[in-house]
């Protein structure tokens, strides 16, 4: 059936979701005013003009976000000059770094905080600061469910990271400098010196991992402004992109241009489009899929395996390529990237600019061929993400082959079997791990309820004894993530996971698994009178969690095919708007 986004229409004063707060002749309502005068405002500052929520995710623990504080004063500039009244909110930061053992756990929570502060308060519209990876569709999600007006700062990558005469990419270069480490060919020194190189500034990882991969899909998306995705975090351009947005915001409460009225379809195709010529992050499926069913439309891991194969990777950004997030928006950003893939874009997507996606990229030029490859040359000719079935993951699996030694995409050999990550970090590196370069290593109870929040384990450690050997890649499997930084044969995403009895549960170490990527096969040989022998003797890992909101994940997160958000925050009509008396 199509769907096309409802045609917004402008609000008068009058209709100011606000004025229910503020404008009645009442008791409750002189309550409202006399606090906001309080606060040291007058009646005429707030007059007929729009609240605008400005959510930030600013923390002491947030390393990403920690220019955040002054943004959110640069957006409550452009709020005022524009007409409206800024309103700053903390709302829950989540550190990809420092939140354990995942963010992805606490992402349904920010999530719903920011459905509920949106929906309780006297707000118009919503500037929604986030950028470290969890953050994004944590704030993406609420606000789509509450459908106010919305637009997302992105928090922008951090600046290059360097060590001697080498630039550094995040969370990439440290697998890489770790397993040389590990092999005896690094020193202490060294290492020294690119733990204090990595991360020189605020910002967001500046490879193409989460972080950047969802910014650049929410501005293909239309919730971000054209070319927002890339500018890094401590350009000046960073602080009038804030301002921009506030001004923004204003415009969007007047025009009733709220997520509803963006999201279609076809704007999700154009983020999957995006998402496969960055070859992104493999965590962006879980999240776009979760952000598609709050809006009620329908997306699922196939879409990205069909898009997979149209898309070629041109973006040359590391973990799958080259370059950086500062040389992506030097070479002219999200909006140049797509300028090469018009013809496969639904160009007529609406946008918070007003404008349509094309009319965005009208006259976007590529000034780096290199950065952003041709059409004619790209860096791989099928996108960054194919999805895989089998026995062993018939639900689906994910696994992004431009990361991967291209000898291991069809590859087949024994299992070896960790049955958590505390069981992995303890046997990994034993001088007698029986373990080949052949072997496939299989993790499991690392999934959405297993784990919980399915860690970004997905890139299992090479044992010491191979990396000591020379090996840097062999087929790995798990029903975890992976870090959009990382690289490797990595099979993620295993569904159903082990935990809630998938055919991961039932793996045996020597048993042998059979990879065929191209032919998006996973597979595992053993016969289903044995598999149904051991399924006879298996029995569920009892839950981590038997309060709280560890209680809740666990009861409400679904599979990864299906998003991982809560049953209970699925897509549904708008929440009621709150009684005032
Ligand atoms: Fe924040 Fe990577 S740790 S984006």
């Amino acid at each position: 059936m199509a769907f096309f986004p409802p045609v917004p229409t402008p609000k008068s004063p009058e209709q100011l979701r606000s004025r229910r707060w503020f404008a009645p002749d009442d008791l409750r309502s002189f309550g409202h005013r006399s606090r906001i005068a309080q606060m040291g405002f007058g009646g005429e500052e707030l007059r007929d003009r729009p609240v605008i929520a400005v959510l930030n995710t600013w923390s002491d623990l947030a390393q990403c976000h920690t220019h955040f504080r002054e943004r959110a004063e640069e957006v409550k500039r452009g709020v005022w000059q524009a007409g409206g009244f800024p309103v700053e909110i903390p709302v829950l930061s989540l550190s990809e770094m420092f939140v354990k053992p995942t963010a992805m756990i606490h992402r349904n929570l920010l999530a719903l905080e920011v459905e509920e502060v949106l929906r309780s308060q006297p707000i118009d519209g919503v500037v929604l600061m986030g950028g470290c990876d969890k953050t994004v569709p944590g704030l993406l999600l609420g606000a789509i469910s509450v459908d106010l007006p919305a637009i997302f700062l992105p928090a922008g990558p951090m600046l290059a990271g360097r060590f001697r005469t080498t630039r550094l990419g995040s969370g990439s270069d440290v697998w890489k400098y770790w397993a040389e480490r590990q092999a005896g060919c690094l020193s202490e020194c060294a290492w020294r010196q690119i733990e204090e190189g990595i991360a020189r500034s605020p910002g967001t990882c500046m490879t193409m991992g989460t972080a950047s991969t969802m910014a650049a899909i929410v501005e293909t998306l239309g919730l971000a402004l054209p070319g927002s995705a890339t500018i890094p975090a401590v350009h000046s351009a960073h602080a009038r992109l804030a301002a921009e947005c506030g001004r923004r915001a204003v415009g969007l409460v007047w025009e009733d241009r709220r997520p509803a009225t963006i999201l279609s379809p076809q704007a999700f195709e154009n983020g999957v489009i995006a998402d496969m010529a960055l070859c992104g992050s493999t965590n962006a499926i879980v999240h776009l899929i979760a952000l598609a069913r709050r809006a009620g439309i329908p997306l699922s891991i196939d879409d990205f395996d069909r898009i997979s194969r149209e898309v070629p990777v041109i973006a040359n950004l590391r973990p799958a390529g080259e370059y950086l997030m500062e040389d992506f928006h030097d070479a002219g950003g999200v909006p140049a990237l797509l300028s090469r893939l018009t013809a496969m874009l639904h160009l007529d997507a609406p946008t918070v600019t007003g404008r349509t996606l094309g009319e965005n990229i009208a006259g976007a030029e590529v000034l780096s061929d290199e950065v952003i490859r041709p059409l004619d040359r790209p860096l791989d000719s099928a996108g960054g993400t194919f999805v895989l079935r089998g026995n062993l993951a018939p639900d689906g699996c994910v696994i992004k082959p431009t990361a991967a030694d291209p000898r291991l995409l069809v590859h087949s050999g024994p299992a070896l079997v960790f049955d958590s990550y505390a069981d992995l970090k303890a046997r990994i590196d034993a001088p007698d791990l029986d373990v080949t370069p052949d072997t496939i290593l299989v993790l499991r109870n690392a999934g959405p309820i297993g784990a919980p929040g399915m860690p970004e384990w997905g890139m299992l450690p090479i044992p010491k004894k191979l990396l000591e050997a020379g090996v840097r890649d062999m087929v790995r499997i798990s029903d975890a993530r992976m870090s959009g930084t990382s690289y490797g044969t990595c099979v993620l995403h295993v569904a159903p996971e082990s935990a809630v009895g998938g055919v991961l549960a039932l793996v045996q170490t020597g048993d042998r698994i059979e990879l065929d990527v191209p032919g998006r096969r996973v597979h595992l040989a053993v016969d289903d009178a044995e598999l149904a022998r051991r399924r006879a003797g298996w029995t569920p890992p009892p839950p981590r969690h038997a309060r709280g909101y560890g209680k809740l994940f666990h009861d409400q997160v679904t599979q990864a095919p299906d998003g991982c958000d809560f049953r209970f925050l699925e897509a549904g009509p708008p929440p009621p708007e709150p009684d005032i008396f």
